[in-house]
């Protein structure tokens, strides 16, 4: 078990809060369904769900070493929480198709190139079980 310090568990768990809320609201939305305009149902394209499929590279192992530094690793949490915090204060309402797929490889590849290896590993533990398409099911 790695020891975490109390910043990086504060840390892990405001991305996967962030991580949550942004594939609560954002990642799974029901673009491929549209409204019958006679009966006013929701209606899917031959019952598909798209399937996030993240972006080549997105996907495998965690890449960099422990970050043994407690200092340097609570620095980097610290900047990272800032960049996530800002960047999805700034993300679209309502993003298109693309910008969703931007969000979810962003997650996918941060949970590979974090530089703190053991945080890192323990993202790619909440992404695995919480993946981004089992989220939405409410319509908009
Ligand atoms: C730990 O990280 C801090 C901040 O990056 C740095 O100033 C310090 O020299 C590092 N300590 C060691 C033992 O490497």
């Amino acid at each position: 078990m790695i020891m975490l310090t109390r910043f990086s568990k504060a840390f892990l768990f405001t991305v996967f809060a962030l991580f949550l809320l942004g594939s609560l609201a954002l990642l799974h939305p029901p673009s491929r369904t549209y409204v019958d305009t006679w009966t006013g149902d929701f209606l899917g394209e031959g019952g598909m769900m798209p399937i996030l499929s993240p972006a080549q590279g997105a996907k495998g192992e965690v890449i960099m070493p422990k970050l043994g530094n407690a200092t340097a690793k609570a620095e980097l949490g610290r900047a990272t929480w800032k960049l996530l915090h800002t960047m999805t204060l700034r993300f679209p309402d309502e993003p298109r198709q693309d910008e969703r797929d931007a969000l979810n490889n962003y997650f996918h590849l941060m949970s590979r190139l974090y530089p703190c290896g053991e945080c890192a590993a323990e993202f790619q533990k909440l992404l695995k079980k919480y993946p981004p398409q089992a989220s939405r099911n409410r319509p908009t």
